[in-house]
């Protein structure tokens, strides 16, 4: 809880000052390259920051959503939209990523640039229950996460057991490409999960 506070406080903070040197403005090739391989339908975009990467699906014929804690990011992503005119397809909310009643059933693509591996293991556990329970059937989720490693004194990120075990209710991990992130040198993963549920539950 504390830690989830802190983590809030800290995002605020970073977009209030500009210090958000993930805002490059640039869909991460991986979307880029997996979005023309799927049907366009409801997409989700958690932690959106700026929605950079919602835009981009608005762009491409999805039914875009992105949702983010900060204000003040969401305010500048509605702003980019309605400046490339999708305000139409993408819509934004303010709101936790661990709490997400307002948004209806039935995403077919879930993408997480950075997000999940910023939340406490509480936190990801209750991403994950919402992520499962909002989730079409044959569902895919792109996520972006950082390896575990101390921040600020806390550890922070997930190891890829890690992700398969809290998605496996619903997704299957169907590959997992480690690297370095290119901004902070610290190791992260690509994850491409698709559902293995493959009609609605009765
Ligand atoms: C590293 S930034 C990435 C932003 C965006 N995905 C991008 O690529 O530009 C992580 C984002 O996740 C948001 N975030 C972190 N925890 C969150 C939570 N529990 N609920 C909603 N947003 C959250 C932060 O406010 C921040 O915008």
């Amino acid at each position: 809880m504390i830690f989830s506070m802190r983590q809030r406080l800290r995002f605020y903070w970073r977009y209030l000052q500009g210090k958000t040197p993930w805002d490059t403005g640039i869909v991460p090739p991986e979307i880029v390259t997996l979005v023309p391989r799927l049907n366009p339908g409801r997409a989700l975009d958690l932690g959106c920051g700026t929605g950079t990467t919602t835009i981009y699906l608005a762009q491409q014929g999805w039914r875009a959503e992105g949702v983010d804690y900060v204000g003040a990011a969401i305010t500048k992503a509605k702003r980019k939209a309605s400046a490339v005119a999708v305000a139409d397809r993408a819509r934004f909310y303010v709101g936790s990523v661990t709490r997400l009643g307002f948004i209806h059933p039935g995403i077919d693509l879930f993408v997480d640039v950075g997000c999940f591996h910023s939340l406490g293991e509480a936190g990801q556990r209750e991403y994950t229950a919402e992520v499962a329970r909002l989730a079409a059937p044959g569902a895919v989720m792109a996520l972006y996460a950082f390896l575990p490693r101390l921040m600020n004194g806390r550890l922070i990120g997930a190891a890829p057991e890690t992700v398969t075990a809290l998605f496996a209710p619903v997704f299957e991990v169907e590959s997992a490409t480690i690297g370095t992130d290119s901004g902070s040198g610290h190791q992260s993963a690509w994850y491409l999960l698709r559902s293995h549920i493959l009609a609605h539950q009765p």
